[in-house]
């Protein structure tokens, strides 16, 4: 396999977007390809993610991105994996350049669905559940994740604080990132005295609904031979999958989808998670967060809450863990949050990630989630 690198990175402000998906996927597509120094015509394949195309009556928008670009010859597919799309998408992009299919690769995702109201998104959404068994019978996701609030709250009595830290931490980073969403710092008490969504999650605990558009492009080592950025060197590229009906898994103290992935992305970097100096995870809700510092390794079970209220994951913090704000408050436009994860990542280890730069930057993991854990992605990438 050769060795492949991310070279260029790109994210446009999450929210409310004037612009389509299509016209917004293109415009970050070009800024990331241009970024790179490399031209449209090297790349060799897109990997496009737009789960809810529907809610813009279009699919098929691969073509009509490459169209964008002058490239309208350069193969495309569409990839679904739920809120993981893009970061599958790097996957088989990585896959295409590692294995010689493709010199260079961009991976775009993006998705609009500011014009629908929250009871239309949250039923759009609840589609990538179950659906005989959890989405027929009401489940959402602000549900499904209460489940697995309670259960863990159950199992390791956790005080509402604690999940209020990580509320409170990523807004924080947010207000310091020109793509985020909530780009405002809340304080512990604005938190708890926040409505309850699904008990035990409060408003503060859930992402919210975003527009946005994220790209990426991925290049052979040997093809780039003068970057024009420090690039991202893949080190480890694993996915997972898992049960996706919640009552039919051993227990509902985590994703087993995140530890399969986990075990098989540091088997393949050849790394521990003490080699990873911060990190970019899945905290769709705050007890994500949680469950996903414990099943990646980096804290033992039942723990990960106390540790994010010590300070442990501040920017500042041992292990700084969603310096971009996260889902919870740079924003959540599924299929673009893979690709911006890794966006976020980029930009530390080019400097760009002004105002909110956390002191180590020789590696970096990515965590990216499909639904409650039906599929999982573990990106790490190291400098050169
Ligand atoms: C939490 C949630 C129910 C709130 O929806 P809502 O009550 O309809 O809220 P609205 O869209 O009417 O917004 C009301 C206000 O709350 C803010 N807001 C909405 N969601 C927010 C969130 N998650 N965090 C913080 N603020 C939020 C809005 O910006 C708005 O603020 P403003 O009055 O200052 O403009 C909705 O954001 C949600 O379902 N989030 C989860 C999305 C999800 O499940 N994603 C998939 C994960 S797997």
């Amino acid at each position: 396999m050769r060795e492949t690198w991310v070279v260029g990175a790109a994210s446009n402000r999450f929210g409310k977007m004037q612009e389509t998906g299509r016209e917004a996927a293109t415009r970050v597509a070009l800024e990331a390809i241009r970024q790179s120094g490399l031209t449209p015509q090297d790349i060799g394949y897109t990997f496009v993610s737009n789960c809810f195309g529907i809610a813009e009556h279009q699919a098929h928008v691969g073509p009509l991105i490459n169209n964008g670009l002058g490239i309208p010859d350069t193969p495309s597919v569409t990839l679904e994996s739920a809120c993981s799309s893009s970061s599958a998408g790097l996957h088989e992009a990585i896959v295409h350049v590692a294995g010689g299919f493709a010199n260079a690769a961009l991976v775009v995702g993006a998705e609009k669905l500011s014009h629908l109201d929250t009871l239309t998104s949250t039923s759009y959404f609840a589609i990538a559940a179950d659906y005989a068994f959890e989405t027929k019978n009401g489940a959402t996701f602000p549900g499904l994740y209460a489940t697995l609030a309670s259960a863990y709250r159950q199992a390791f009595p956790t005080k509402d604080e604690m999940f209020g830290a990580i509320a409170v931490k990523n807004h924080a980073n947010a207000a310091r990132n020109p793509h985020a969403h909530f780009q405002k710092e809340i304080s512990l008490a604005t938190y708890l005295a926040s409505p309850m969504i699904a008990t035990p999650l409060r408003l503060y605990d859930c992402c919210p609904f975003s527009d946005g558009a994220a790209a990426l492009v991925v290049a052979a080592k040997e093809f780039v031979k003068s970057p024009a950025t420090e690039p991202l060197v893949v080190r480890a590229s694993a996915r997972s999958g898992s049960v996706t009906d919640m009552q039919d898994r051993p227990d509902l103290l985590g994703l087993p989808a995140t530890r399969t992935a986990a075990s098989a992305a540091f088997r393949q970097a050849k790394m521990e998670p003490k080699d990873i100096d911060f990190l970019e995870v899945h905290d769709c809700f705050t007890i994500a967060e949680v469950m996903a510092l414990e099943d990646l390794g980096f804290f033992p079970k039942g723990t990960g809450a106390k540790e994010s209220a010590d300070g442990v994951t501040a920017r500042d913090g041992k292990l700084p863990v969603n310096p971009s704000g996260g889902l919870k408050a740079k924003g959540h436009p599924v299929s673009a949050t893979g690709a911006s994860q890794v966006v976020e990542i980029f930009e530390q280890f080019n400097g760009l990630a002004k105002g909110r730069e956390v002191p180590k930057t020789g590696t970096a993991l990515a965590h990216n989630v499909g639904a409650t854990g039906g599929s999982c992605s573990v990106h790490i990438f190291s400098r050169r």
